[in-house]
């Protein structure tokens, strides 16, 4: 009897909790779908607890949304692309939904809802955690994805770790990371963009949500990889395609290219904060001119102006900046200036009144504007989200042409203020459709670029040079960016390399770091280094905080002031290359600065912790970064041919090598069969080459080809078609080299080929029948003079020949 009454009681002990799970439980997920729509390439369902879409933009990108209400406005500050139209084969039966196109599969699931990709030939790319699908816990909503045996991931902007980011997990908050340590989370910028890699498959996944968002790859467990936000929707976009390079271009399909930058912004800059007044800013670009050390940049950082007043010059420090700027640019030099957000909150001050009258200053819930404090003191900050603050801004930032400053480096945009704790209940337009700084935030300093980006665009009548700390997906569209306050560190160079890559795999070309580290100063040798990477990085710029050691070339002595000039002559020998690679990441949004995952995607060695600096430079340049105080160094060469820039000397692929280091030699080796365009010496890129365009050609066993691009550099005329491009093939199965027909109706300043042949054998024949000529070749001269043990050049065996090129629009063919 007393069994039987223990029953009941015990029943109620095991099912309470499931009870309480089922009517507390605070994780809310999907749930099983109750309703399809088919509707040409979209699918829109419901759930048990959601709202769901599936669109199909392309072939092979698949866009998924879900929120727990109805779906609302279908806005984004990142996405300019609509679907394209494709041939998709929708159907359904009572367990799931087929999703099928040329490239891609998708498959849902109907009770509970899940998704699964695969590739057409039914191998998984990627899966919804069964049981943990997408859920929401209050407004934050999460989808976790089946972690896939031997996973990587790469990207997501500027992140500190690892190229592979298995183990880890990210925060994006934009945040003003003074210091920065190298492992520290967040940093300025967000883009919530990765991919993953498995089994000899990779995908992209882009969440387009703007608030706060997380990143799992792996941390504190071994279940799943998860992205998600704490409001908003679930809005990704699945990329699928063969090649790593390939889900780069169809992301940056979706979020767009960069522009053609002005060709001097590819020069080196020279920085500081802040060099004033106008004598002494002159005194250094005339100390680089007769120091040798070739420069188009400099930039002025926050002491120009009147009290940190934005739109203002300070009188006493710079009573003419017209007449100083015309002075810089008649030494071929271009003037980038300071901006950030803050408008100081002072009567009579031209910014502040003319923005409190057009009212386009972030307000309090309340109406009132929101004050926080920075450089200036107490300021407002323009709601970079309206178009009425992005008008005020375009208009505003005329006062930088009327003064001859071509470039606008947007810093403390994340909003950054002292304290750092900007209130939620701050409002933001968010063009139209109202949203508190939880939503705005992450966007605001994308707007800000734009904004700048588009009254520079007006006002400057060329292109103009814009850099930005702070960004959102899609930044590349506007600006540069920058990775802010670095240290004179080893250690933070390397993760400084590991920043811009991958800032690259996240559909941004034009990257840089603060070269010689910005907060304190360098040793010699590391600086020394620093500016010899500066040389391959994208945006090449030298930047040191107030109250530092000056941080020209030349303050770290003799030596390194050789060194620092022999890798800047080779950037600027190299802007033939550089420019054309650019123009390649305005048509296809690959990076500049490569890492090696791209190309070797799957290749283990390439994340090992030991190689995972390496990057290529461009399509030709492997640059292997090692700290400055290193004696030897372990490299890795992926499979091919690698040819030492210095010696010609080949190395086989697949294989480790320890490195002889020297202070005065970064490692640099060029892939077989490159073709890599120079030109002669210049000490600005205002001021004309000879006009010879040199030609380096590698030999290998792999067909290549390069686009050559050339215009004026400055103007918009190339969209008229005034451009000088040119594809040059190398065929390593026909033995030649093809120059095909050159387009556009620009005039090439080079009249003159002078080809260098690398790697072919002495008796090599031309179609002409004529002996391959040797010549000294002058590739790197300078650099011998340190190489400690003098194997540096000329380079034995390159062979050349010169031709001239007119410019014959005809296609020719040079055998060998
Ligand atoms: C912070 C920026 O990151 C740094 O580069 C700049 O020098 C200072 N602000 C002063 O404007």
């Amino acid at each position: 009897m007393r069994k039987l009454k223990l029953i009941p009681k015990l029943l109620f002990l095991f099912t309470f909790p499931l009870l309480v799970h089922a009517q507390n439980n605070p994780v809310v997920n999907t749930g099983n779908i109750k309703t399809v729509n088919i509707a040409g390439q979209k699918v829109e369902f419901t759930t048990e607890h959601a709202y769901g879409e599936l669109t199909v933009y392309s072939p092979s990108i698949i866009r998924v949304r879900l929120d727990q209400k109805k779906l609302g406005n279908d806005f984004s500050y990142a996405v300019i692309s609509k679907p394209v139209k494709t041939t998709v084969s929708i159907s359904q039966n009572e367990r799931e939904i087929s999703i099928t196109t040329d490239s891609l599969q998708a498959k849902i699931t109907k009770n509970p809802y899940s998704i699964t990709f695969y590739t057409p030939d039914g191998k998984i790319i990627s899966q919804d955690e069964k049981g943990l699908n997408t859920s929401w816990v209050a407004d934050e909503v999460t989808t976790y994805k089946k972690m896939q045996e031997g996973e990587r991931f790469v990207g997501l902007g500027e992140k500190t770790g690892n190229l592979d980011r298995k183990g880890s997990g990210y925060t994006n908050w934009n945040f003003d990371a003074y210091g920065y340590s190298t492992g520290q989370d967040p940093l300025y910028s967000t883009i919530p963009f990765y991919m993953g890699i498995h089994h000899g498959l990779n995908y992209g996944i882009f969440l387009d949500n703007t608030y706060q968002s997380d990143f799992n790859f792996g941390a504190s467990n071994n279940r799943f990889s998860s992205f998600g936000a704490q409001g908003g929707e679930m809005n990704y976009y699945f990329i699928y395609h063969k090649h790593l390079s390939d889900i780069i271009t169809s992301y940056t399909s979706l979020t767009g290219r960069m522009n053609l930058p002005p060709l001097w912004s590819l020069g080196y800059q020279q920085n500081r904060y802040t060099y004033y007044p106008d004598t002494e800013v002159l005194r250094i670009a005339q100390t680089l001119r007769e120091k040798k050390i070739p420069a188009d940049g400099i930039t002025l950082d926050i002491h120009y102006m009147d009290q940190y007043k934005l739109f203002t010059w300070d009188k006493s420090r710079f009573p003419n900046p017209l007449a100083m700027n015309k002075k810089l640019a008649d030494m071929g030099f271009t003037t980038t200036v300071i901006v950030d957000p803050g408008i100081k909150v002072e009567k009579g001050y031209q910014a502040y009144e003319s923005g409190l009258k057009e009212n386009i200053f972030i307000k309090y819930s309340d109406s009132t504007n929101y004050s926080g404090q920075v450089w200036p003191g107490w300021c407002n900050f323009p709601d970079f989200t309206s178009e009425k603050g992005r008008s005020w801004w375009r208009n505003e930032v005329k006062f930088f042409a009327n003064t001859g400053v071509s470039g606008i480096w947007n810093d403390m945009n994340e909003i950054a203020t002292w304290g750092n704790k900007m209130p939620s209940n701050v409002l933001f337009n968010y063009d139209g459709a109202l949203a508190s700084h939880k939503q705005a935030h992450n966007v605001y300093g994308l707007q800000m670029a734009r904004s700048s980006y588009e009254g520079a665009k007006a006002s400057m009548n060329k292109r103009p040079f814009i850099l930005t700390r702070a960004g959102y997906a899609g930044l590349q569209r506007y600006t540069a960016i920058w990775t802010g306050d670095n240290r004179p560190e080893e250690d933070h160079m390397l993760l400084g390399v590991r920043l811009l890559n991958s800032l690259g795999l996240s559909g941004v070309p034009f990257t840089g770091m603060d070269i010689g580290g910005f907060i304190g100063t360098p040793s010699n040798s590391l600086f020394a280094r620093w500016i010899q990477i500066g040389a391959f990085n994208p945006y090449f710029r030298n930047h040191a905080a107030v109250n530092t050691q000056s941080s020209e070339p030349w303050t770290h002595g003799e030596e390194v002031l050789e060194i620092s000039r022999n890798y800047i002559n080779l950037r600027y020998k190299l802007m033939p290359y550089l420019y054309s690679t650019f123009f390649e990441a305005t048509q296809n949004g690959l990076p500049v600065m490569r890492t090696l995952a791209i190309d070797y995607t799957f290749d283990a060695k390439v994340f090992d912790t030991s190689f995972q600096n390496q990057y290529l430079f461009g399509k030709a340049f492997m640059v292997l970064p090692f700290e400055s105080t290193k004696e030897f160094g372990n490299a890795y060469f992926p499979k091919g041919l690698w040819y030492d820039l210095y010696t010609d000397e080949v190395q086989q692929g697949e294989t480790e090598k320890i490195l002889r280091l020297s202070k005065n030699k970064l490692p640099v080796y060029v892939k077989e069969s490159s073709i890599v365009p120079m030109q002669s010496l210049v000490q600005s890129t205002q001021e004309k080459p000879t006009d010879t365009l040199v030609l380096h050609i590698y030999k290998g066993q792999l067909n290549n080809s390069f686009v050559y691009y050339e215009d004026d550099g400055q103007s918009y005329n190339y969209e008229k078609g005034d451009f000088y491009k040119r594809k040059i093939s190398y065929d390593a199965v026909k033995h030649n080299v093809t120059f095909e027909k050159a387009e556009g109706n620009f005039k090439s300043k080079f009249n003159q080929l002078k080809l260098v042949f690398h790697g072919f054998s002495t008796d090599a024949q031309l179609n002409n029948g004529q002996n391959i000529k040797d010549e000294m070749n002058s590739f790197l001269a300078p650099i011998s003079k340190f190489d400690p043990q003098g194997t540096a050049n000329p380079v034995e065996g390159a062979k050349v020949k010169s031709i001239t090129l007119g410019n014959t629009p005809a296609q020719f063919v040079i055998t060998y």
